[in-house]
């Protein structure tokens, strides 16, 4: 019997010992003995970092919803799978019991397949928080389709560029969404994008406003009539292991984002496995994430890890500030949620608050509290544990990324002692390594370095969609024959890791990993500016801010600054989204660069940090009398 529950300390250490000496024996009991197969596997591993090429499962056949769903249907079909809070509050809660969920979501692969989406084919889900946008993931994957989830606070330029990345035909979006007091009009974003999206054959459209909208004819389709005609049965696609189940975008710190692809066997897995253990779900709790199932923390752990374990998963579709700061305080208490996870940039503006909004609330249900996204400062821990958790419930500082598929390097609640702002050990399976300036691992503790993975985990990306070499490039060339991850990292005298945060180009800001070059190149477009660096600066709720160097043209004409900055702004909006907007834009006549023409971002970074007192030796930069400018100018 596979240690499929870990429920103390010396199982964690016992398991976690046979999982690396003896990854595929481990990983075979686990996947044997708790999930539904077609076909099992000829071989449970085979990988070479240095193509790169990793194989989990091969031979296997099954169907993740098959997993998610049909088999529940004999042992809890009457249990809510997912429980629909929506924005407003008067507004009824949604009960989808596993055997609705069954129906709905063959209904929807019914009128995805009656559409002419086959297997293979990809299909962009640009949906708020409703049912439907969980039963569209479900039904691509029913028929085998890799959806392609773009987050509903993108803007159209955003979603062009990622539904012609990965030639999608067809969009499913909604006549507009919810967000607190405001509504905005998804389809026209979507009419918008479309513009420049000539593949998509196809727009299938959910009502949720009531918003106006235009269909364009023989393109869109009211998504309701088509599911009130569609059989509720629909035979689940045969999949192989490793075919792809989906594809989710993330920022590089160059260029066009990555369609990062994640595929069957491996992250059913996975996901299913950390579910289980890192939330220590037991049957009939009821379990909360607050992400968006846009970003990957809510396609594994709204979506496919809870309801492969049979689990309740809350779908809340407003935002933690409507009607008042006490929201999700009050939704806690009102569906008695077990396990809550959440940001810390949510954390820190509830926080914000004060506690009076916590205390009004009975949150007595809770067991386990998560964080994930970004590091959790001291005071935000301290916070969440000593008002919301009451220093009774564990906090998981989960780390991962939209990269692993899967939490990596977590505590296991009731489990692992915890330690504030440490994402404490390795879960299950993982092999991580701590890099030094010379490639070289960092052996023992109390040691800081980059941080990489040493053996591969059965929910890792297996490529980037289209580009396999950017995905080497990205992820294992830095270091050899290990996956990189773009963090820096420390391992402390019990060897507990804690996060450091990036070391490349991308700024986590509110959670949100965002490139600085996409947004430099938006800037760039603005027809006043020749030239910007954008790096980040500390802020108490966002984590990061985004603080902007932009140079202006030398057209002879002088602007009101402010009004630039405006537009600048809304350049942002329109080609990334609002979240990538500047808090800081600082008008100046010189970036610093070095010899061969680069950025010098360490001198602008220590600049927006105000700590100037180190700038290190800028004599050799091809341009240093900027660097005072630039200081007596700083914002
Ligand atoms: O820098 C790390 C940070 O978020 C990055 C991954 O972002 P994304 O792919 O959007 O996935 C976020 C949700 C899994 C990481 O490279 N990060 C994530 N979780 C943590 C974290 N940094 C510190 N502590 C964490 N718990």
């Amino acid at each position: 019997m596979s240690n499929y529950h870990i429920k103390h300390l010396e199982e964690y250490y016992q398991v976690y010992r046979k999982s690396v000496r003896e990854p595929e024996n481990f990983w075979e009991e686990v996947a044997g003995e708790h999930f539904l197969w077609r076909k099992k596997w000829n071989n449970v591993l085979s990988w070479d970092f240095s193509k790169p090429e990793i194989k989990w499962f091969e031979g296997a056949q099954l169907n993740i919803t098959e997993n998610c769903i049909d088999r529940h249907l004999t042992t809890r079909a009457d249990q809510t799978a997912i429980l629909f809070e929506p924005n407003d509050p008067s507004e009824k809660a949604e009960h989808i019991t596993y055997k609705q969920l069954y129906h709905r979501v063959n209904k929807m692969a019914n009128v995805l397949k009656s559409k002419g989406v086959q297997k293979g084919d990809r299909v962009c889900i640009y949906v708020p928080m409703i049912p439907e946008l969980a039963i569209a993931v479900l039904a691509c994957a029913r028929i085998g389709a890799v959806h392609s989830v773009v987050f509903a606070g993108f803007s159209s330029t955003a979603l062009a560029t990622r539904i012609n990345d990965c030639d999608c035909k067809m969009v499913i979006t909604s006549d507009g969404s919810y967000r607190g007091a405001k509504t905005i009009d998804l389809k026209g974003i979507v009419d918008d994008a479309l513009e420049s999206c000539p593949g998509v054959e196809t727009v299938l459209v959910a009502k949720r406003i009531n918003n106006e909208v235009t269909m364009k004819d023989g393109r869109d389709e009211w998504l309701e009539p088509l599911l009130e005609q569609a059989s509720d049965e629909c035979p689940a696609e045969i999949m192989k292991a490793e075919d792809p189940l989906f594809i989710l975008y993330t920022s590089g710190s160059t260029g066009q984002p990555k369609g990062m692809v994640h595929t069957t066997a491996g992250y059913m897995v996975y996901t299913a496995y950390t579910f289980k253990n890192v939330f220590q779900y037991r049957d009939g709790d009821v379990y909360w994430c607050t992400a968006d199932i846009g970003w990957i923390t809510g396609h594994s752990y709204i979506v496919y890890g809870p309801l492969c374990n049979g689990a309740t998963t809350v779908m809340f579709e407003g935002v933690p500030s409507y009607p008042d700061f006490g929201r999700f305080w009050e939704i806690v208490q009102k569906h008695q949620v077990n396990q809550f996870y959440t940001a810390p940039t949510a954390i820190r503006a509830l926080a914000k608050q004060g506690s009076e909004l916590v205390e009004k609330y009975d949150l007595s249900s809770l067991k386990v509290l998560g964080s994930v996204g970004e590091p959790i400062n001291e005071e935000a821990w301290h916070w969440y544990n000593d008002n919301v958790g009451k220093k009774n419930s564990p906090i998981v500082d989960t780390w991962w990324q939209t990269e692993t598929g899967g939490i990596m390097i977590t505590p296991i609640p009731y489990v692992t002692p915890t330690k504030p702002t440490y994402a404490t050990l390795p879960f299950i399976g993982i092999q991580p390594a701590l890099m030094d300036e010379n490639a070289e691992e960092l052996k023992g503790n109390q040691v800081e370095g980059r941080l990489c993975i040493k053996f591969p985990w059965p929910s890792m990306a297996r490529t980037i969609w289209g580009n396999h070499q950017r995905y080497k490039d990205t992820y294992f060339s830095a270091f050899e024959n290990k996956y990189f991850t773009g963090d820096g990292a420390l391992r402390d005298e019990v060897g507990y890791y804690r996060i450091t945060g990036r070391v490349d180009d991308v700024i986590i800001v509110s959670g949100h990993n965002l490139g600085t070059a996409p947004i430099e190149d938006a800037i760039n477009e603005h027809p006043a500016v020749s030239e910007s660096a954008i790096v980040g600066f500390p802020h108490d709720v966002k984590g990061n801010a985004l603080y902007g160097y932009v140079i202006l043209k030398d057209t002879g004409e002088t602007r009101n600054h402010d009004n630039l900055r405006k537009e600048i702004n809304q350049i942002i909006t329109e080609h990334i989204g609002p979240i990538a907007k500047l808090d800081k834009i600082q008008f100046t006549q010189g970036l610093p660069k070095t010899r061969s023409g680069k950025i010098m971002r360490r001198i602008l970074r220590k600049i927006a940090h105000k700590d100037t007192s180190n700038l290190g030796d800028i004599s050799t930069l091809l341009n240093p009398e900027v660097v005072q400018d630039i200081m007596d100018n700083a914002l």
